[in-house]
């Protein structure tokens, strides 16, 4: 019988199962612990809006058993048409406290997927959430290729060295030819691809993917969802067989395909994806749930489990026995007559339980958590305990901003939660003076959740609010009356970006923003800042003050 030609690549994937502890020797104690952070993959989903980010999360949701019918997860976007609808923000606020977060069991792992805004207006809270996680899985949408948001995310990725799984998707649409794609995704996104899977062509067409690492077919039909019974063995399968099912001149292409890209690609090294240098890429259709399980079935496989991560002391371990994590999102509740909010905490070393004093390392206070919060799928439990790479929900009433630190009396805070310059500045104008207090605490804590920034004019009085898109203002306004009673109107300034100063000489720096008073201002936390009119002005101040270094993100948390 003669089959379709199948090389040897290994990929390696073998080593990355979980570890057995069983013969190690080491106390029970120890090893129950470690095999809780080792079976952990914490992750998310990110992509241009419509690119299908709701729809894979929910076919991976179904595998895990976490939802039981299509549908149940509700896209968090808002779409166009509703930028002014305040009901439709407002129920959408509702909806992604639910989703944040959702946990699932997949094959003995714990998956936590962190949800990230779908409207690009929200992307600072993307790129927040993406310090949370240990590595994403990037949608690209095979008919757009690239877009706007797919470059700006895959830069937060790239600071960061976060290791990146590419899904192709939409394969059943007429899209790109696969090999530009993966020319263009590799020059745009500046990623080393590694194709795990080959698509036998696309839209009317599609015929369903090669699987390059197992060497088996997944065919595609329409309008059906795949199961496990259409993977064919392509090491058993007869080259008249194959002719057969995806017609001579596919079966050929495929073959030519197939050896291009094991000839180019080679093996997959691991090491390369995990340092963020190498992208494991997939086609599938997430809608037809098409190429899904094999994406989940080798991340599971590949993925980190939870990370060390850097401090402003030393690098903290998950392994470490003491309890550390750090506030990347806040969220206001949904009942605008209690201001009390649900601060999200992700856990980076030993295991956090409900009831324990923990140290609120900004604050130099104590505090306990009698209802902290887990997220399963669209449901929030009280949970008892919590390990590294899991996120739990703390009921806040004021105590929490984004960057925070928890530890059992350690004095760091975590680094590499930058905050990014925003793109558009207005004046923050008080309507009734009469609420200007309820307005100046409204102000603080929407900045605190992240919601916006905040700067003050140098030296006076004027309160400047940056933000990423224009719908952001809209929800400051809608929010800072319904929430704080507080009235207030914007005025539009003519920046583009903010830029953080420092300098090793104080007096110099000092001078600048005197003589640059009306475009300096200070974060909420007091830092210096230039805010620069157009890039010609800025590139002119970078070269006329060479004693001043212009920062484009800043550390949040300096001021400790
Ligand atoms: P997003 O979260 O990234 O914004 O995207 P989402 O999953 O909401 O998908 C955007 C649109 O693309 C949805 O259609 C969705 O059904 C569709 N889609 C997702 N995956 C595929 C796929 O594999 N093939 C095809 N052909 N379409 C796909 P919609 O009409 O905007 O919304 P809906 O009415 O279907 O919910």
């Amino acid at each position: 019988m003669r089959t379709f030609k199948v090389s040897k690549v290994n990929i390696g994937l073998a080593d990355f199962r979980t570890p057995d502890f069983s013969d190690s020797g080491l106390p029970t104690t120890i090893m129950k612990y470690d095999k809780e952070i080792i079976r952990r993959k914490t992750f998310a989903i990110i992509s241009h809006p419509d690119a299908g980010k709701t729809t894979l999360t929910e076919k991976f949701l179904l595998f895990g058993g976490a939802i039981q019918t299509a549908g149940a997860v509700k896209s968090n976007k808002i779409k166009k048409h509703a930028t002014s609808d305040f009901m439709e923000i407002e129920r959408q606020r509702g909806i992604s406290v639910a989703t944040s977060v959702m946990s699932f069991e997949y094959k003995g792992f714990l998956i936590n997927l962190l949800d990230t805004p779908g409207h690009k207006d929200f992307a600072e809270d993307t790129y927040r959430t993406l310090t949370a996680v240990d590595s994403v899985v990037l949608v690209v949408d095979s008919v757009n290729g690239v877009e706007e948001q797919t470059r700006r995310l895959m830069e937060v990725c790239r600071m960061r060295d976060t290791p990146v799984i590419v899904f192709i998707n939409k394969m059943d649409r007429d899209g790109k030819n696969p090999f530009d794609l993966l020319e263009e995704i590799e020059n745009e996104l500046k990623i080393q691809l590694h194709p795990m899977t080959w698509p036998i062509n696309s839209g009317k067409d599609f015929k369903g993917v090669y699987n390059l690492h197992d060497k088996s077919l997944l065919l595609f039909i329409a309008n059906q969802k795949a199961t496990d019974e259409d993977i064919l063995d392509m090491k058993e399968l007869s080259v008249e067989k194959l002719n057969e099912l995806i017609g001579e001149k596919d079966a050929v292409q495929l073959q030519e395909d197939a050896e291009l890209i094991e000839g180019v690609y080679g093996e997959l090294k691991i090491t390369d994806y995990l340092n963020g240098k190498t992208a494991p890429l997939f086609f599938g259709s997430a809608l037809n749930n098409f190429g899904v399980k094999e994406l989940l079935d080798v991340f599971i496989r590949v993925a980190p489990a939870p990370l060390c991560r850097e401090t402003s002391v030393r690098e903290i371990c998950p392994q470490e026995e003491n309890l550390s994590g750090f506030i990347f999102k806040i969220h206001a509740n949904l009942d605008p007559k209690h201001r009390d909010r649900i601060a999200f905490m992700r856990v980076c070393s030993g295991k956090f339980e409900r009831n324990s004093w923990y140290h609120h390392v900004r604050l130099n206070k104590d505090l306990r958590f009698s209802n902290p919060y887990s997220f399963m799928a669209s449901s929030k439990d009280i949970i008892e305990d919590a390990y590294p790479g899991d996120v739990v929900g703390l009921f806040d009433t004021g105590n929490f901003k984004i960057g925070d630190t928890l530890t059992e009396g350690e004095n760091f805070y975590f680094t590499g939660i930058p905050s990014f310059s925003p793109e558009l500045f207005k004046e923050l104008v008080n309507k009734d003076p009469m609420k200007t207090k309820q307005l100046e605490k409204g102000i603080r804590q929407l900045t605190d959740e992240g919601v916006a920034q905040l700067f003050s004019q140098f030296g006076g009085t004027k309160k400047i609010i940056g933000c990423v898109g224009e719908l952001q203002f809209e929800v400051i306004q809608y929010r800072l009356l319904h929430e704080y009673g507080a009235a207030c109107e914007f005025r539009t300034l003519p920046f583009y970006k903010a830029c953080w100063l420092t300098s090793k000489e104080p007096k110099k720096l000092e001078d600048f923003l005197r003589y640059k008073q009306q475009n300096s201002a200070e974060d909420k936390d007091g830092h210096p800042v230039y805010l620069a009119q157009s890039e010609w002005f800025l590139n002119t101040e970078i070269k006329n003050n060479p004693d001043i270094e212009f920062h484009f993100t800043s550390e949040i948390h300096k001021q400790q």
